[in-house]
């Protein structure tokens, strides 16, 4: 009977230390990137010209096109293949875009890209956008 005792005590410290093999890491979750945070929708009339281009584009593109954005990263790629430096695959930082066809772009889609809807983006906010990333007009 005493033996049994002790099997039974072993096999429970074993099971406890797996439990605490188990346990999450100390400190919670790794902070969020840019992408994965949602920029504030500017407020106002969504069919009225002149609207905040900055943060409409990080509000509806930033998903893809912020920091650690899968849009991001392959236009990262593509443009380090095409010679530049890896901070052009930012569309931010790009001065070969024009807003005709950033326009284009977003509502016929580009491979990877899905095509944006009016839904998703107004024609008057989409102007925006592309007056913002079209710094080669
Ligand atoms: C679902 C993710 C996603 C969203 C949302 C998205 N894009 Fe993209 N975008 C991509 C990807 C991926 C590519 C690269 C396409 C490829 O070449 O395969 C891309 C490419 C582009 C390009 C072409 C760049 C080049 O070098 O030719 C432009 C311009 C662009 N996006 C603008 C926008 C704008 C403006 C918005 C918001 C209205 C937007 N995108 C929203 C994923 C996205």
């Amino acid at each position: 009977m005493k033996r049994y005792a002790i099997i039974a005590l072993l096999a429970l410290a074993a099971c406890k230390q797996q439990g605490g093999a188990a346990e999450p890491a100390k400190g919670g979750p790794p902070p969020l990137l840019p992408y994965q945070m949602r920029a504030e929708v500017p407020s106002g009339d969504r069919l009225a010209a002149g609207r905040d281009g900055k943060a409409l584009f990080e509000n509806h593109c930033g998903a893809c096109h912020l920091i650690g954005g899968m849009g991001t990263n392959l236009l990262t790629k593509q443009r380090v293949m095409a010679g530049e430096t890896p901070d052009k695959g930012l569309l931010a930082n790009r001065t070969d875009l024009t807003a005709d066809y950033v326009k284009q772009v977003v509502r016929m889609g580009k491979n990877a890209m899905p095509a944006q809807t009016r839904v998703d983006l107004t024609d008057a906010e989409l102007d925006s956008v592309a007056a913002y990333l079209g710094k080669a007009n």
